[in-house]
């Protein structure tokens, strides 16, 4: 691997990782989907913004009731997105580009085509084919009633009630998402050897690690018993210690099975899980030596933009992470969340209040400066960054998608206005005018999700002469953090709060000196400094709101 591995450092400890929702990324063959093939067009695209590794969503054979969180075969490429021969030549070809490719693992459930399902399904009660998922009798009245009150994720029970071979109702089975994704039975040997197979068939490949689907989930309580009450809502407030269905110790051994299997392998490879856990504390517990490298911080990405509030977190944070030896990971946005840009765009910010108030007016300008000077506040602390497409183009949230357009199977918050996840994966705008603004080849068939009107002046076109852009920010923003990497930037340096007027976050990094202004107002900065670089211009020494700079010594 050629620029970011240094010997004495491993590349994943303060990597900027760009998030490839591959569907909605380029579409290469005109069908109105991105695929690998879209992908590979656009990879020196991705090398010039100066990431260092791209996390690609589930490209796997699937029926793709949950965009590809459904797998039906782990060693197959969904024809929508292409062949395995592509997506191996992909794999080579990020290489090329000093990118990294890490891979979306999904343990935590199949699809309910996949062929154990339905030799499960085809199966006795209590045979070894139904003890691949978890099958249990319900209760009540001829088992009418599921067997314990757990809800979907989804909405709706985590149990769905099979029939049988003669026509009369059976076994209910666990699914903590859709119906069509069925729970894994993790006591189950066989489903631990086929992981590891799994593991091993896509590290041949070339892959340099793994994103881990729902990492607090896999181990269940044998006994299944009901939450009586603490069924509140998602997963967040799901994820309290001590839960019958997440965060369980039996879980983590799985990880140092895992971890095995991946350090047989050379080129410092490496896990990231997608743990919601109740608090940082609890995610050290996957980041013990022998377990995971990296775990998502979700911490930021629920904070709203208030400096008490992402102080608290970051410290937290490392605090945490330090004492396990791990390396925090900032995110703001993936595909499951409303875009930061919106987020930050309305009075109340935290993303809570981003989904009671979905489909509000959001104030754009504001939205946009403090997406900015927040994305180059993370890229200012310890560790690395993940970059979810479209956040440098400054893409916000499309809230008004038309109910008959959405594809999210996840209806909990629909009832009520939104959100479904389907507003923050609308496919990418590459250039100004055309049917799909450059999404597909002209004559294709149209986007899978409608880009809005006026989606053409996000787009990569329209930005990338602008110096003043968004796209331009990112670039010059990951390019001065490289080259202040062995300065203070990165991993490693300790983080130092430095004294600031109220509602500014000031922290010293080796030499780089780092101020975010949330305060409303212009601040003035400290004499005897240069500006590296900031989220919007700054002119004398004076900050203005919602705007991060970085500094070093005259
Ligand atoms: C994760 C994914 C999400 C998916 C769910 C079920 O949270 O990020 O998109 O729906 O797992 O696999």
């Amino acid at each position: 691997m050629s620029n970011q591995a240094s010997a004495t450092r491993s590349w994943w400890r303060d990597a900027v990782i760009y998030q490839v929702y591959i569907r909605s990324f380029a579409d290469g063959n005109g069908d109105g989907v991105g695929d690998v093939a879209g992908l590979r067009s656009r990879l020196p695209y991705l090398a010039a913004l100066g990431v260092d590794a791209l996390w690609l969503n589930p490209w796997y054979a699937s029926p793709q009731v949950d965009a590809g969180y459904d797998v039906s075969d782990y060693r197959q490429l969904d024809p929508l997105f292409g062949t395995l021969e592509e997506a191996e030549a992909l794999i080579a070809e990020a290489h090329e580009h000093g990118l990294r490719v890490i891979l979306d693992i999904v343990p935590n459930h199949t699809s309910d085509q996949h062929p154990w399902f339905q030799e499960a399904l085809a199966a006795e009660p209590d045979s070894a084919a139904r003890s691949r998922y978890h099958f249990r009798p319900g209760r009540g009245v001829d088992g009418a009633e599921p067997p314990s009150d757990w809800p979907s994720i989804f909405g709706g029970p985590a149990w769905t009630r099979t029939v049988d071979a003669d026509g009369k109702p059976g076994d209910w089975y666990l699914h903590l998402f859709a119906p069509e994704q069925p729970d894994l039975n993790w006591s189950n040997a066989e489903v631990h050897k086929e992981f590891e197979d799994i593991l091993r068939f896509w590290l041949d490949l070339g892959a340099d690690g793994f994103r881990i689907d729902v990492a607090q989930g896999l181990t269940k309580d044998p006994a299944f018993p009901d939450l009586a009450g603490r069924n509140a809502g998602g997963m967040l407030d799901l994820a309290t210690a001590d839960h019958p269905y997440f965060d369980r110790d039996e879980t983590l051994a799985v990880y140092e099975e895992w971890r095995r299997v991946l350090d047989a392998y050379d080129g410092d490879r490496v896990f990231v899980a997608e743990a919601w856990v109740a608090d940082a504390s609890r995610i050290a517990r996957y980041l013990a030596p022998a377990r995971l490298h990296t775990a998502f911080n979700f911490g930021l990405l629920s904070c709203p933009w208030e400096a008490d509030a992402l102080r608290s977190e970051i410290d937290a944070t490392l605090e945490v992470l330090a004492a396990a030896g791990a390396p925090a990971t900032w995110v703001l946005s993936n595909h499951d969340v409303i875009r930061h840009a919106t987020r930050y765009g309305r009075e109340r910010t935290s993303l809570g209040a981003a989904k009671r108030s979905y489909g509000m007016p959001v104030d754009r300008a504001v939205g946009g400066r403090r997406a900015r000077a927040a994305v180059q506040l993370i890229n200012a602390l310890p560790g690395g960054t993940y970059l979810y497409q479209g956040e440098e183009l400054g893409l916000f949230e499309v809230e008004d998608l038309a109910p008959e357009v959405w594809q999210d199977p996840n209806r909990r918050y629909a009832d009520h206005v939104g959100p479904v996840r389907d507003g923050c994966r609308v496919p990418l705008p590459w250039s100004g005018g055309g049917a799909s603004f450059g999404f597909s080849p002209r004559e294709a068939a149209a986007p899978w999700l409608p880009q809005p009107a006026g989606w053409g002046d996000f787009s990569v076109a329209a930005q990338e002469q602008d110096p003043q852009s968004t796209l331009s920010h990112y670039r010059a923003l990951l390019q001065i953090r490289k080259e202040w990497l062995d300065r203070g930037l990165g991993d490693g340096t300790p983080l130092e709060w430095i004294e600031a007027p109220p509602e500014v976050l000031a922290f010293r990094r080796g030499e780089v000196v780092c101020y975010a202004n949330l305060s409303g107002m212009p601040v003035e900065l400290p004499s005897g400094y240069r500006v590296l670089i900031s989220s919007e211009p700054v002119v004398g020494r004076r900050l203005p709101a919602d705007v991060t700079v970085w500094l070093v010594a005259e």
